[in-house]
Parts: structure tokens; sequence; C-alpha cells
């Protein structure tokens, strides 16, 4: 199949169409495969459990949704951009990332992620948070070499957005009366803070005008609430073969995500206790679960979070907008609706 984006500079400068997110990445797979071969080789650490555990994730079969905003971010507002400050900034982001689901799944007790053990299981809850310090440290190191402040800054405070989002979702673990909003503020800080600010650094690097700027962090802001929003239904609602994770997971943690919220919102007065006493509980055996699922079957509770993921996405497509149409646009819509359309 020829690339949609065969021969551009880049893309192709009319309006190229992709049928769907396979042709995305195969536009974008030059400079994927440059990040890729970048990332499972950089990490050259002393302490050779850094490598090991490098090597493990980064050989996971992530989907590298952010450096693929990223890059058609960046060409969106520049379609000349050079290919070495986007691996590099890709990468930082990509670190970010991975050291951010390294304590994630210490802080969760995950045991499985991408379909294979969690690092924790392998190395331990301690080396997983020290490998995780590495990585963002190492990130900070690669940001810095690009030697742009406006950068620099917007990641730092992304990384605080992110230890927030994840102490609100502490404090209000086992919370059944946590409101929407303060769900939205979680997600928003926890997810999507990442997913806005790498859309936003592709108008960074162009020093693109404000309007552009912002556009593009809201669309990935939206985006990001979309995509947590996907993740939370699936947690009820996927294979777990497919989604590479436990099932379950949120009601085990006590962690109350909208498809819970909306079940206690619209089931009876005596649903409620039973749904309350499984959430205090905090053991999740699979009869507790067969519950849950039964129930939000019954109040149509995931369908609700996905309609509400669409509706964040269409809020993130509207914000592209302010760009002339191009084939860069075109696929940041397609990966949007990709988002959604996930069932992993
Ligand atoms: C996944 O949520 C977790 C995140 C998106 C963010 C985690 C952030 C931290 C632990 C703060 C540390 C930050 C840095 C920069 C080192 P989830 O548990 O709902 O998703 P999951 O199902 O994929 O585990
Ligand atoms: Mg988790």
């Amino acid at each position: 199949m020829t690339p949609p984006f065969a021969d551009a500079p880049r893309l192709a400068s009319s309006t190229a169409g992709f049928a769907n997110i396979d042709q995305v990445w195969e536009a974008c797979r030059e400079d994927l495969q440059a990040l890729e071969e970048r990332i499972r080789c950089a990490i050259d650490s002393n302490a050779p459990i850094i490598n090991h555990a490098a090597s493990y994730l980064f050989c996971s079969g992530g989907k590298r949704i952010r450096p693929l905003l990223l890059i058609l971010s960046a060409r969106l507002c520049n379609e000349q951009e050079r290919q070495d400050r986007l691996l590099l900034l890709s990468s930082a982001v990509e670190y970010i990332h991975t050291a951010a689901l390294l304590h994630d799944d210490v802080l969760d007790d995950a045991s499985m992620r991408r379909g294979r053990d969690t690092a924790r299981l392998l190395w331990g809850n301690k080396a997983s948070i020290l490998v995780g310090d590495y990585l963002y440290a190492y990130a900070l190191d690669q940001v810095i070499a690009l030697g742009n402040t406006a950068i620099q800054a917007a990641l730092a405070e992304t990384c605080r957005s992110m230890v927030e989002g994840e102490v609100l979702q502490l404090s209000h673990r086992r919370n059944v009366n946590i409101s929407a909003g303060d769900y939205v503020k979680i997600i928003d800080h926890k997810t999507a803070c990442l997913i806005s600010t790498t859309c936003m650094l592709g108008a960074l690097l162009d020093s693109a005008a404000p309007a552009k700027k912002a556009a593009l962090a809201q669309f990935g802001r939206h985006l990001g609430i979309a995509f947590q929003l996907s993740d939370d239904a699936l947690d009820y609602s996927a294979s777990q073969h497919k989604l590479g994770k436990a099932l379950g997971q949120d009601l085990y943690e006590g962690k109350i995500t909208l498809p819970m919220l909306h079940l206690l919102s619209a089931c009876t007065r005596e649903e409620r206790t039973v749904v309350e006493q499984i959430i205090e509980r905090g053991e999740a055996p699979a009869h507790d679960l067969d519950t849950i699922l039964g129930l939000m079957e019954r109040y149509q509770s995931v369908a609700y979070t996905l309609e509400e993921s669409r509706r964040y996405i269409a809020l993130a497509i509207e914000e592209l907008r302010v760009f002339p149409p191009s084939p860069y646009r075109d696929a940041l819509e397609i990966v949007a609706d990709y988002v959604v359309s996930r069932d992993h």
C-alpha cells in the first residue's frame, strides 16, 4: 500500500484523507521507527537492573500514541520540523509516560500490563520506583539538551500536575460521594495533562501563534480526558486478553470512576447499599465483580461512559478548526477517533 504521506517532504500538502489509524501509523512509520530504535537503545546505565527493566518496558508493545500526537502536531504547525528535535522530545514524553506507569503500577498493586507481568512483579516495588525515577531524570536530560525554556517549563508543570492527580485520586479512594467534577479533575491531571502538553509541544517547537498553541493544548486535553474515560469504561467491559490488564482493577483499588459514579446515581437505594458494601470491602472477588458488571449492564453505565468519551472527542476535534485543512489535521482527527474506538 502506498502511504498517504508518501511523496511529501513529510505529508502531502493536499488533503490526503486517511481511511483508518493504520494508514496514519504507516504514514509516520519512518519517524516512529527511528523513535523505537532510540528508546530501545538509549538507556545505558551503570546499574544493569535499569537497563534490563527499561528494555523490558520499551519492548512491551506500547502504542506510542503520545509520540504520534507530538509528531503530527509539530508538523501541523511546521511541515519541515526537524526529525532530530521530534525524536528528542517524543522520546522524552515516552520516558515520562513510562516512569509514571512504573509508579502507577506500584500504587495500584498491578500485576499485569500490556499482557505481561508488571516490572514490580519482576524486580519488586522498590526497583520499579527507582527505575521510574531514572527514566524521569533521563527525560529531563533530553529536554534540557533542546535548550527551549518554554518546553522545559511546560513539561515540569505537567509532571507536577500528574502527581497532583494521583494524590487527589488517593485522597478520594473508596469515596462513593466524590463528585463528577472532582473525578474529571483527577483524570485531567493524571492523564490529560501530559497528552495536552504533548500536543502543545508541537506548537512550542515552532513558536506558533498563541491561538494555535491554545488549540493544540485544548485538543490534547479533551483527547486525554476521552482517553481516560475509555480506559475507565474498558476496566469494566473489555476482554482481559485484549486489554492486557486485570479487569475490575479500579473496583479492587477503590477508584470511583465514571462507570461507577453513573451506576451509583442510577441504581435503586437497595442496590446502592450492595454496591457500597462491595466497594468498602475492597477485595472484589469474582462474584462481587459479576454483581457490579450485571448492574452496570442493567443501567448502561459503560455505554454512558463511552458516550461521554465520544463527547470529549467531538470537543477535541472542534479545536482543530483553527488550522486550515491538511493531512496532518486529518491524521489528528483519526487518532482522536481511534482513542475512543479501541478495545484495549
Ligand atoms: C494511569 O492511571 C496513571 C497515570 C496516567 C498517571 C500516573 C502518574 C503518577 C504515578 C505520578 C508520577 C509521575 C511522574 C512524572 C513520574 P490508571 O491506573 O487509571 O491506568 P491503568 O489502568 O493503565 O493503570
Ligand atoms: Mg493503574
